[in-house]
C-alpha cells in the first residue's frame, strides 16, 4: 500500500529508500572496521530512530551511548548556540567512534560535538548522518558516511521533529506549515 503524507507534508524519501540506504552505510562501516568494535554515539533525539536501524544492520561489534543537545529553539530557526544536556555515561577512551546524527544542517551541532569528543582521545572519530543538506552549511563539517543530500527544505520524520511532533513517520517528509498571514 502507498502510504499517504499527513496534512501540510509531502513525502520526499521513502521509507524502503531509506531502509536501503542505511543497509549500505552499515556494509560501508564494516568495510572501514574490519574485526574491530565500533561505538556508536546517538545524538538525541532525533538521531534515535535512525541509531536503532543502523546498529540492527551491523554484522559486527558494537556499543552504544548517546549524548543530548539542544540548538534549535521550537522552531524552524537554529538559535546558533549548542547546550550540552546530556554527556555520555562511559568513557570513549582509545576507542573507535561514530557520531551518528539525523541531519547535518548548519554543521554547528557536529562542529562542536566533534571537539567535544575529539578531547576525549577516541581512537578514532568518525560521523555518520541520516541527512545532509550542504547549502546550509556555517561550520565546516565533513560526515563520513551520508544517508541522502537534500535541498534546504524543512524536513520531518524518522525520527526528525518540528516542535517535538512527527517523529514517528515512516517516511522522512517536507513540512511546509501554512503561513500565519
Ligand atoms: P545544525 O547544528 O544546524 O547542523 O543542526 C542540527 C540539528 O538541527 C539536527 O540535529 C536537527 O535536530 C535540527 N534540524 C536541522 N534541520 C532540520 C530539519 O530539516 N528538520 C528537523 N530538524 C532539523
Ligand atoms: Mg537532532
Amino acid at each position: 500500500m502507498v502510504r499517504k503524507a499527513p496534512p501540510h507534508t509531502k513525502i520526499m524519501i521513502r521509507q524502503q529508500a531509506i531502509q536501503r540506504r542505511v543497509r549500505r552505510m552499515a556494509r560501508s562501516i564494516e568495510r572501514d572496521f574490519p574485526g574491530e568494535r565500533v561505538h556508536l554515539i546517538g545524538v538525541l533525539k532525533g538521531a534515535c530512530i535512525f541509531l536503532s536501524d543502523l546498529i540492527r544492520e551491523l554484522r559486527m561489534e558494537v556499543s552504544v551511548d548517546f549524548m543530548a543537545v539542544s540548538s534549535y529553539g521550537k522552531g524552524h530557526q537554529s538559535s546558533g548556540q549548542v547546550r550540552l544536556n546530556k554527556d555520555l555515561d562511559s568513557s570513549i577512551e582509545g576507542l573507535n567512534v561514530i557520531l551518528v546524527e539525523d541531519i547535518l544542517d548548519t554543521g554547528l551541532t557536529l562542529s562542536y560535538l566533534y571537539r567535544v569528543l575529539q578531547q576525549r582521545k577516541p581512537r578514532q572519530l568518525r560521523i555518520a548522518a541520516l541527512l545532509d543538506k550542504p547549502s546550509r552549511r556555517i561550520k565546516q563539517v565533513k560526515a563520513d558516511y551520508i544517508g541522502f543530500e537534500i535541498p534546504n527544505e524543512f524536513v520531518v520524520g524518522y525520527g526528525l521533529d518540528y516542535a517535538e511532533r512527527y517523529r514517528n513517520l515512516k517516511d522522512i517528509c517536507i513540512l511546509s506549515l501554512p503561513s500565519p498571514h
